[in-house]
């Protein structure tokens, strides 16, 4: 990867994202020219961070370069937005690339307030910060190809990248990005019920997370269907049909049905 990388706001995402580039030597440090907001962050990072990166405070004498980088990775929280100034810039428009991370924020705010800029927009999920992010791309107008390739380099190796055109980019943050909330649930509620039953709270939950991981390489490994899984374990008159009878009784699938739903809708008003 060439170009220069502006980070504006070199958040834990951020981080997630840019790291893994320096750590397989994709990038180099010196390349990436990121923002924080605070005094504190600066510090924190200069001191802690174990790449040295060239680093700035908003609105800080130098800051200015940042808009000199071709390709911007725009990190900071939505409702930071409002503080992030598109300075001008000697880059020819059609190489001035801006990816913004920002959950909810629509490609054409993103257009509205970056008009000097080809935008991209993208949703990830907390995984990223382990390497295992999952991040829907939906690309803006007149992006090429070598500048999706890019961008996907960008992301490659802290997540698994999927494409969509934008109004599929909320219920998929919906399915990616609520999920892992509503996962920890279920894990702690299943742990609940071990220990409801008496094993001790650690081992429950350590069962309960094999077993999930135990499930899915399952399915993965063998193809089977999750109706075909749900049958081979249930017997006539068994422990799971009674199990099972519970969970549809009280509504459980429409709940999550209708929780993956609604964060969408949610999502749809933030745009
Ligand atoms: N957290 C998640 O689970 C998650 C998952 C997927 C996607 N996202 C998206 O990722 C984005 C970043 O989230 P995060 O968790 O990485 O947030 P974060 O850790 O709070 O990072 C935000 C960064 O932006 C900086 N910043 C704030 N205002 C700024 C300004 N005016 N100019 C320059 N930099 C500024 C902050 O600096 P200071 O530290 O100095 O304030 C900080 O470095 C969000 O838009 C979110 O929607 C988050």
């Amino acid at each position: 990867m060439t170009s220069k990388i502006a980070v504006i706001g070199f958040g834990n995402i951020a981080k997630a994202i840019i790291t893994p580039l320096f750590d397989k030597k994709l990038l180099n440090p010196k390349d990436v020219y990121c923002l924080v907001n605070t005094k504190k962050s600066l510090e924190n990072i200069r001191k802690n961070y174990k790449y040295e990166i060239n680093i700035f405070q908003a609105n800080a004498k130098g800051s200015e370069i940042i808009w000199d980088c071709n390709v911007k990775l725009l990190s900071v929280k939505p409702q930071q937005l409002k503080d992030i100034i598109e300075l001008e810039n000697n880059n020819n428009n059609d190489t001035n690339l801006l990816v913004s991370i920002l959950a909810g924020v629509s490609l054409e705010k993103l257009i509205k307030r970056f008009p000097n800029h080809k935008c991209i927009r993208s949703v990830t999920n907390i995984p990223i910060t382990i390497g295992k992010g999952l991040t829907g791309i939906s690309w803006g107008d007149e992006i090429t190809e070598d500048q999706k390739e890019f961008v996907k380099r960008l992301f490659e190796n802290s997540s698994k990248i999927y494409e969509f055109p934008e109004d599929l980019l909320d219920i998929f943050l919906s399915v990616t990005s609520s999920g892992p909330a509503i996962v920890a649930l279920i894990i702690e509620a299943l742990s609940d019920g071990g220990l409801s039953g008496g094993l001790q709270k650690k081992l429950s939950e350590e069962l309960v997370m094999e077993m999930i991981l135990g499930t899915v390489s399952l399915i993965r490994e063998t193809n089977l269907t999750t109706a075909e899984l749900k049958n081979k374990v249930t017997s006539p008159g068994g422990t799971t049909i009674s199990a099972l009878r519970v969970l549809e009784s009280r509504g459980l699938r429409s709940a999550l049905i209708e929780a993956i739903v609604s964060a969408s809708n949610r999502s749809k008003e933030f745009r």
